[in-house]
């Protein structure tokens, strides 16, 4: 069943009714001011850092859902609707959804009043702008009193939900004009403040929300609203919001619009205030005054249209399959766009409280946005890497505020250090920028320890060549990418962290994964060492790479699959062995991306043993059996209810590891298999089953196990992003970025004639034609640049500015 479709032209997902089975939500902002907006309107904006500087409030685990936002209530005589139907819930005429490349579009029509509301973020600056226009379609002169309302946040988000005591007789407003500002904490320590503002005088505003909503009220039905109008309020403590309202008299066929905005100012130390306890607001309303008028609204939508154009000409490709091209030409890379600013910390699903930015997930985040904007990309290597400890290993998570690491959850995670190389290669291939390497870098964020940025990877490298168990495989500390495998922790009681209690590196418990990783990245280490002229130190590494290599094709095989690890008591984890959770796909993926067994027979053995044991109809599950009770010496995974999350979920974000395993070997039906199966366009038609935003990938679909067998959660905010734009981009289309240049080697399915693509590339541009004339699935025969036949699938690099004609032939 469908909620909507999808509009390529415009580059939008249009959902058509308010009742998705979800709320399906947007991004607005993508450097530093953003809101999270639904199709309802609802949602939440912050400057940055969703714990650190919340904006506005929203409640994740209300019923009913969804109820805070930007919202506007429309009154007409006594009938009162919201554009996007929440929170009041009048049911609508019509209504419509345009969720687009940073912007969102709501349209509710009510007995013949029609309202518009469009929200974005501008490129570069500190607002939300939104528009409202109301139409009158009733054929008559009509009053309507439109009302917008938001309810601010005490910008500490955690603090703003539990620290109430004090909360409720700190908070502090202004009022100047059509402007409302809200400037809690602004007395003492913060030099920031909101402002919420209107291009029209109003004529009401509130900002209490005990006197616009009512103490027993609710958003669905604010007393001001139903009642008498807005009453003049200021917030004393409590909980300030702003709401304002405007009556408008629109004569029959006529328009009205309005236009607001909600502005982040900080302001220097030394000009905080106006005069005493009076804030300077010459910043605020030079902000306001670059949007005073639908020409400068235009033109700010345009421009932010202009830049994703931009961004998104970078890659793109013609393969005749419509549901191809909208996930590689705008949707995936859309999602990845949005998880390199979130990582892993603001959705429906991350409150924005709990966790800041990952180091393996930003680290993975960069494979799929590296191309986009790599001088963002340089800096968040720079970033990451400054949160590293001086032995290699890395702090798990670092708040995006102050980029300082996370305390709470510390290190000990083994697989994050690997991941460093993994990003900061996927860069250098990128960009060819060695210059990188060289970058002074501070450990543990203490510039006195800084080295350049190649000593970071050798540390990561050396720590994990230099942590290895009784089988030569890697130790996994806390836990290595599977969060919840935590071999090392004993957790017992309820509320204990699984990841973080016990010992964070046991000497024993070892990951056949990391083992695949190291071989991996460790092999792209060697080569950078190559290139930096250190050939002794390359060959030294490529010698342990070898003897890990050994350990994972001896203790790390089964017999038909890559084992799992081995846990604290030296027990086979995912091993025939075992009872349940025999088999599991992220070293199946992860060893044979790594070329492990591949001359052996194994590589083939373990991605057919995948299809045989893990294959659903909705995904490959993460393993199988799924545990049914709780194992101590497993941890988190076996916490979960078979079939959700770790504990056999459709993770789907290895599920492209096992099409980039396909690929390399050749197997170019299976790895399209693979990728269709969970890719948000081709699975639009189980909206009703998958029940998350159809344009964008969830973390996890429940697998075969569960009673809810093809139900998603965790949307947005997943590696599954990243690696899916890899797998399809590079691993099937086969357009890969090299250290010496661009490979062309695509691996597709025997019925795909071909495809054309454009891909910007270190200043050039490379028109690409791919032609499968004889139906193959891997290899090119003939490889044409600017007519000219080249050997082998790579492209020199061209100058800056060129156009260069690629035809590529399979056969
Ligand atoms: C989840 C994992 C996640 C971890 C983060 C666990 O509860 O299942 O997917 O990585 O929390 O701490
Ligand atoms: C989600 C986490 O963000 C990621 O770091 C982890 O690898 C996966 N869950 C699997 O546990």
């Amino acid at each position: 069943m469908h909620f909507g479709f999808f509009d390529d032209k415009h580059r939008e997902y249009v959902i058509t009714t308010p009742r998705t089975p979800l709320p399906w939500i947007n991004y607005l902002g993508s450097e530093s001011f953003f809101m999270l907006c639904s199709n309802t309107a609802g949602g939440y904006c912050f400057y940055r850092d969703a714990r650190l500087r919340r904006l506005t409030r929203y409640r994740y685990n209300n019923s009913p859902l969804d109820q805070e936002g930007f919202h506007f209530y429309i009154k007409e005589g006594n009938t009162v609707w919201n554009p996007g139907w929440q929170p009041v819930q009048t049911e609508l005429d019509s209504y419509c959804c345009r969720h687009g490349l940073g912007y969102t579009v709501i349209e509710g029509r009510k007995d013949g009043v029609r309202a518009l509301q469009e929200m974005f973020v501008p490129v570069k600056d500190d607002c939300l702008l939104v528009r409202l226009t109301i139409s009158n379609e009733t054929g008559r002169e009509t009053r309507v009193s439109v009302f917008p309302y938001i309810e601010f946040c005490l910008w500490d988000a955690v603090d703003d939900s539990s620290n109430f005591q004090r909360n409720w007789s700190t908070g502090e407003v202004e009022v100047k004009g059509s402007a409302i500002y809200h400037k809690t904490e602004y007395r003492e320590r913060r030099n920031h403040y909101a402002v919420f503002w209107s291009s029209k005088e109003p004529d009401g505003f509130d900002t209490s929300r005990d006197a616009f909503i009512g103490v027993y009220g609710s958003p669905a039905r604010p007393e001001a609203v139903f009642g008498g109008g807005c009453t003049g309020s200021m917030a004393h403590g409590w909980q300030p919001v702003a709401a304002q309202q405007f009556d408008l008299d629109i004569a029959a066929g006529k328009s009205a619009s309005i236009l607001f905005g909600l502005g982040y100012i900080e302001n220097p130390q030394d000009k905080k205030w106006e005069s005493p306890g009076i804030i300077d607001k010459s910043r605020a309303e030079a902000m306001i005054a670059r949007y005073a008028d639908d020409a400068a609204f235009d033109s700010a939508l345009a421009a932010l249209k202009a830049d994703w154009a931009q961004l998104l000409s970078v890659f793109s490709i013609s393969s005749g399959n419509e549901k191809l091209d909208r996930m590689v030409n705008i949707w995936n890379q859309y999602q990845c766009m949005v998880t390199f600013n979130m990582s892993r910390s603001a959705s429906y699903f991350e409150s924005g409280m709990g966790r800041g930015m990952g180091f393996r997930d930003s680290c993975q985040d960069l494979l799929g946005f590296v191309h986009m904007i790599p001088e963002r990309a340089r800096e968040r290597i720079l970033d990451i890497a400054a949160t590293q400890f001086p032995d290699g290993s890395a702090y798990h998570q670092y708040q995006p505020l102050t980029k300082k690491g996370n305390l709470a959850v510390g290190s000990g995670f083994n697989d994050d250090p690997l991941w460093l190389i993994a990003g900061t290669d996927a860069y250098l291939r990128e960009t060819g920028d060695f210059s990188i390497l060289d970058e002074q870098v501070p450990f543990d964020n203490d510039e006195t320890l800084s080295r350049p940025l190649s000593e970071h990877l050798r540390r990561s490298f050396r720590f994990t060549a230099d942590h290895l168990g009784p089988h030569g495989l890697p130790l996994i500390g806390r836990a290595d990418w599977n969060d919840c495998l935590n071999l090392n922790c004993f957790s017992e009681q309820p509320g204990e962290s699984f990841q973080t209690t016990g010992p964070n590196e046991g000497p024993v418990a070892e990951s056949v994964f990391i083992g695949g990783m190291f071989v991996k990245y460790g092999k792209a280490w060697a080569e950078i060492c190559r290139r930096l002229g250190l050939s002794d130190e390359a060959a030294e590494a490529e010698k342990a790479v070898a003897a890990v290599e050994a350990a994972v094709l001896d203790a790390g095989w089964d017999g038909k699959w890559f084992r799992r690890a081995y846990d604290a008591f030296g027990n086979v984890v995912g091993g025939s062995e075992c009872q349940e959770g025999k088999i599991f796909i992220e070293p199946q993926g992860m060893c044979v991306m790594a070329g492990i067994g591949k001359a052996g027979g194994q590589a083939e053995a373990a991605l057919e043993s995948v299809k045989a044991l893990l294959d659903t109809k909705y995904g490959i599950v993460l393993q199988q059996p799924a545990y049914t009770r709780y194992r101590l010496e497993l941890g988190e995974i076996s916490s979960y209810p078979p079939g959700y999350k770790e504990n056999a979920g459709i993770f789907c974000h290895n599920n492209p590891w096992i099409v980039c395993a396909e690929a390399e070997l050749g197997h170019g039906d299976r790895a399209f298999e693979v990728y269709a199966r969970t890719a948000p366009a081709f699975i639009e038609d189980i909206s009703e089953i998958h029940r998350t935003e159809p344009y964008v990938y969830s973390q996890m679909i429940a697998g075969k196990d569960a009673a809810t067998f093809g139900e998603a959660k965790n949307s947005w905010l997943t590696g599954t992003a990243a690696w899916t734009f890899l797998s399809i981009s590079q691993a099937i289309l086969g357009i890969k970025p090299a250290l010496d240049g661009l490979l062309i080697d695509p691996c597709i399915p025997a019925d795909m004639k071909g495809f054309t693509a454009v891909r910007r590339f270190r200043g050039a541009t490379y028109r690409i034609s791919v032609e499968n004339p004889n139906g193959v699935q891997k290899g090119v025969k003939e490889l044409l640049v600017n007519g000219i036949p080249v050997e082998g699938c790579l492209i020199p690099p061209a100058d800056p500015g060129c156009i260069v004609k690629v035809v590529a032939v399979m056969g």
